[in-house]
C-alpha cells in the first residue's frame, strides 16, 4: 500500500501551483470525483455530462475553466492530482448606492475536490487559497480587479469562511409534489408553462427589472447591491443538466421549463424551474432556479417588520400560489420528492403557505451555503455587501 503513495509534499510548499489540466489530466479529474458525484448515472455517462456541460453557451470560449493543484517539478501526465476545482465566469452587477449600475464579470467555483488517498494533508486548503489569489484578476480586463467571486459549499460554512468566502443567507421552502388527480387543489388559477423558446425574452425582462432594482438607492444603511445575472445562457446550462439525466436515465427530455402568470392588474409573475436528479439517498428535487414577481421590491418591507399587504400583493401572492401549485403538480409527474425555493421572498413564503399552511422557511447549515468572497482592494466593504437574487439559478 504504502509503496503505491507518491512521494507528496508539503501543502506549503513553493513547487505547487494551480494551473489548468491537460485533456488526460481533466479526465483523470472527472473519473475520480464521479465516484462522489454522478448520483444515478454510470462513471461514463457522468463523464459524457460533464463533456456535454462544457459545451454550453454559458460554458465553452472560456465560460468554465478547469484547474488542477500540482507540484510543479513532477513530470507533465506523470504528476499527482492534488487537488482539482472549476471556476464559471458569471454576468453580474453591481451598484454603490449612487444610482449607477455597472456590469462586471464574476465567477462561481465548482467542483471542489481531493483524492481521498491525499485528503487531509492541506492540498484542498492550499488550492483554495491559490484561486482566491487567480481570481482577483481572472479573465478581468486589463488592470482590473474582481469584486466578488461565489460558491456553494456542501462542507458546511468554516472551511471556506477561513479563505474569504463568508456565508450569505442560505434558507430554502419545501412542498411536496401534488398529482393531478388531487381532489381540489388549493389554486384555480390557470398558469401558462413556460417552454425552452419562452426563456429569452422573460430573462431579458428579469435583467433589465433586477438593474433597476439594485440600482434603487437602499433605505437603510449603504450598501453594495451585487447580483449574478438570470440571463438565458445560464438558465439553459441547468438545463442542459436535467435533460442529459433525464435522457439517460429515463429516456425522455422534460420540456416544460417553468410557469407565467399575469395578475388583473397586468403584473407578470413567473418562476424558471430545473429538475435535480439526486443519488438514491438524495432524490430528486424540483428547484425553482428563478422566481419574479414584477414590481415586488416596492411591495417590500424591512425584515424586521411584519409585512402590511395591500390589494395588490395580494394578488401577486394568490399568483405565485397558482405558479408554485404549477411546481408541484410538474414535480409528482417527473418524480420529485419536493419543489425547493430559494431565499424565498416573503410574497413567496405567503404565497407557498397558501397551498401548504405548514410550511417552514429551513436555514441550512451544512449544504449548498451561498459564500461569497468579497475581492475589492477595500475589505471593509465586505459587510455591505447586499446580495440581490441569491437563489438557485447561481448554483454551480
Ligand atoms: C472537501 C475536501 C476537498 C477537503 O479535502 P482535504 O484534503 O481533506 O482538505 P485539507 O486537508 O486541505 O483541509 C482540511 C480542512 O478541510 C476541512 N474539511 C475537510 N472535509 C470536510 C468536510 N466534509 N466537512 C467540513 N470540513 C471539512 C477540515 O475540517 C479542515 O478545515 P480547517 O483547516 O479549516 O480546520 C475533500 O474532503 C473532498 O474532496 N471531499 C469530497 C468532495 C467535496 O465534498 N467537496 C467540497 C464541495 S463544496
Amino acid at each position: 500500500m504504502g509503496s503505491l503513495m507518491p512521494d507528496l509534499p508539503p501543502s506549503n510548499s513553493p513547487t505547487l501551483a494551480l494551473i489548468h489540466p491537460t485533456p488526460e489530466e481533466k479526465l483523470a479529474t472527472w473519473n475520480l470525483n464521479g465516484q462522489s458525484w454522478r448520483g444515478r448515472l454510470s462513471l461514463p455517462a457522468y463523464i459524457c455530462r460533464e463533456t456535454h456541460l462544457e459545451n454550453q453557451d454559458f460554458t465553452k470560449d472560456g465560460g468554465i475553466t478547469f484547474w488542477i493543484l500540482v507540484d510543479t517539478t513532477a513530470d507533465l501526465n506523470m504528476r499527482p492530482i492534488l487537488g482539482s476545482c472549476e471556476s464559471f465566469r458569471k454576468r453580474a452587477l453591481i451598484a454603490r448606492g449612487d444610482e449607477q449600475v455597472d456590469e462586471i464579470i464574476s465567477h462561481g467555483i465548482g467542483s471542489v475536490f481531493c483524492n481521498p488517498e491525499f485528503r487531509g494533508r492541506g492540498y484542498a486548503q492550499r488550492m483554495i487559497e491559490e484561486l482566491g489569489k487567480k481570481l482577483d484578476t481572472w479573465q478581468q480586463d486589463e488592470g482590473k480587479r474582481a469584486s466578488f467571486t461565489v460558491l456553494y459549499s456542501d462542507i458546511g460554512k468554516m472551511f471556506y469562511s477561513r479563505r474569504g468566502w463568508h456565508a450569505f443567507p442560505s434558507t430554502h421552502i419545501a412542498l411536496p409534489p401534488i398529482s393531478g388527480q388531487h381532489k381540489e387543489l388549493p389554486s384555480s388559477m390557470p398558469t401558462r408553462s413556460l417552454y425552452t423558446a419562452d426563456l429569452a425574452e422573460l430573462c431579458a425582462l428579469d435583467e433589465k427589472m433586477l438593474r433597476e432594482e439594485i440600482g434603487r438607492p437602499a433605505q437603510s444603511e449603504p450598501k453594495i447591491q451585487v447580483a449574478l445575472i438570470p440571463d438565458v445562457k445560464t438558465m439553459k446550462w441547468h438545463h442542459a443538466r436535467e435533460e442529459f439525466a433525464a435522457k439517460e436515465m429515463l429516456a425522455r427530455v422534460p420540456d416544460i421549463k417553468g410557469a407565467y402568470i399575469k395578475t388583473d392588474a397586468g403584473d407578470q409573475v413567473w418562476c424558471i424551474w430545473t429538475r435535480t436528479f439526486g443519488s438514491d439517498e438524495a432524490g430528486n428535487t424540483l428547484d425553482i432556479l428563478r422566481f419574479v414577481i414584477e414590481g415586488e421590491r416596492l411591495a417590500r418591507s424591512s425584515e424586521s417588520e411584519p409585512i402590511i399587504l395591500e390589494h395588490s400583493d395580494q394578488a401577486k401572492v394568490q399568483a405565485s400560489a397558482a405558479l408554485l401549485q404549477a411546481a408541484q403538480l410538474e414535480a409528482s409527474k417527473w418524480d420529485m420528492k419536493d419543489v425547493q425555493v430559494w431565499n424565498p421572498s416573503s410574497l413567496t413564503v405567503l404565497a407557498a403557505r397558501e397551498l401548504e399552511p405548514a410550511a417552514q422557511v429551513i436555514h441550512r447549515d451544512e449544504k449548498s451555503i451561498a459564500s461569497l468572497r468579497w475581492h475589492g482592494v477595500d475589505p471593509e466593504e465586505r459587510s455591505k455587501v447586499n446580495w440581490v437574487g441569491n437563489e438557485k439559478y447561481g448554483w454551480c
